[in-house]
């Protein structure tokens, strides 16, 4: 019997998360606190909201009171904490809402986990998610290890990598059980479309442009969703307490060599003539200070806990597509209102 505070599962990896604890352990309570801000969406849980161990709560993670109240009144054994701000290009735009919700916000979990722990920290864990973005940017050659130095490069990275900091702090003053994870890009269905695979699906479907940043030869790693998920179930359950692990796909992309993947299974899902999507490829202004190259070596994670990803990556991005177009309604919901004025600036006036 355990009660769990997940942060942020209204958002695209956190539902994932929510509704795999929540279905897989009928015995915990899990809390899910998020904001819902933007990127937060209610409908990602419809699965499970009427389940008997869930239990939603609206509530900002910067807020050190209702933290209190809700550490006092539910009992919590454990947090896994997704709740950010995750898109590196608003950060960009501004860096002082990520600065304030990812460092002051993880700050103020730890600091509540530590009051409310600490005359008895058994059984009890901080589960930090991070990025692999904290490891700033690789060349050609080469991987992120777990003991890679931190070089983050932008002010979202930036404040995912002083929010590790923090963690790694509280556990070495205080004693505070923790563990961190550094992920790879995910992919999957509940993506918010600022992201490039939902960003340009949706444009496909829609005949917009895809905005190509630079010449499309950053590359990412990417991960399915539900393969990160069950990679914090495992690290949840099984990890050492004051260890870090990294997560990903070994699936590397280089961005323009994806973009074509997509626009040739969309051509095919939507009945168009081969090539059709691809000529809506433009390239744009790169991104300021974008990092050339991300992958994650998770050996240590499949050597040590068993985990590895269970899905190849055409598999993965065919049900991603599917999962989008069948659920439009899910999509046009979003790319309304504050949608439209966040497309404008970032695409359109620039
Ligand atoms: P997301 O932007 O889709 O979701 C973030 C969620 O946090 C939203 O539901 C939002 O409402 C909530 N939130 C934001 N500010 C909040 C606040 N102040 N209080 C409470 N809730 C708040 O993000 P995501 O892509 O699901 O990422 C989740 C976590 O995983 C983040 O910590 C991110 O840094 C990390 N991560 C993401 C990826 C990726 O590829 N998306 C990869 C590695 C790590
Ligand atoms: O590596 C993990 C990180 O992956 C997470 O920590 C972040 O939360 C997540 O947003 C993601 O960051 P990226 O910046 O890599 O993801 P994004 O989908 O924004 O961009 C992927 C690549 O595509 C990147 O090289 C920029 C490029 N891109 C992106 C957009 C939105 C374009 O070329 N055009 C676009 O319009």
């Amino acid at each position: 019997m355990k009660t769990i505070l997940i942060t942020g599962g209204a958002g695209f990896i956190g539902c994932h998360v929510v509704k795999l604890f929540v279905e897989k352990y009928p015995d915990y309570t899990i809390i899910n606190l998020d904001a819902l801000t933007y990127a937060g969406n209610l409908e990602n849980l419809c699965a499970i909201e009427n389940a008997k161990n869930y239990k939603f709560i609206k509530g900002d993670i910067c807020d050190r009171n209702l933290i209190k109240a809700l550490f006092e009144k539910h009992h919590i054994d454990a947090v896994i904490h997704l709740a950010a701000e995750s898109h590196v290009d608003r950060s960009i735009t501004n860096p002082f809402d990520f600065a304030h919700t990812n460092i002051m916000g993880t700050l103020t979990l730890l600091n509540q986990a530590k009051e409310s722990w600490k005359n008895d920290y058994s059984g009890k864990l901080f589960y930090h998610i991070s990025t692999d973005e904290v490891f700033g940017s690789l060349g050609n050659e080469g991987y992120f290890l777990e003991d890679t130095p931190y070089d983050p490069k932008s002010p979202y990275s930036a404040s995912k990598a002083s929010s590790d900091h923090f963690v790694r702090a509280y556990e070495n003053t205080y004693g505070l059980p923790a563990i961190i994870t550094n992920c790879s890009n995910n992919y999957g269905p509940n993506q918010f479309p600022e992201k490039l695979i939902p960003l340009f699906i949706n444009n496909i479907k829609n005949n917009k442009a895809l905005p190509v940043y630079g010449e499309g030869l950053n590359v990412r790693d990417w991960l399915y969703v539900e393969d990160h998920a069950r990679a914090i179930d495992v690290v949840f359950h099984k990890g050492t307490i004051g260890d870090t692990y990294n997560i990903g796909g070994f699936n590397e992309w280089k961005n323009i060599e994806l973009i074509k993947v997509i626009c040739k299974v969309m051509d095919t899902k939507l009945g168009r003539e081969e090539g059709t999507s691809e000529k809506l490829i433009t390239y744009v202004k790169d991104r300021a200070g974008h990092d050339m190259r991300y992958a994650i070596d998770s050996t240590k994670l499949k050597e040590n806990l068993g985990w590895e990803p269970s899905l190849q990556f055409e598999e993965g991005i065919e049900k991603t597509i599917n999962w989008y177009l069948d659920n439009e309604a899910w999509l046009n919901s979003i790319v309304t209102g504050d949608y439209k004025d966040y497309y404008e600036k970032q695409y359109v006036s620039q």
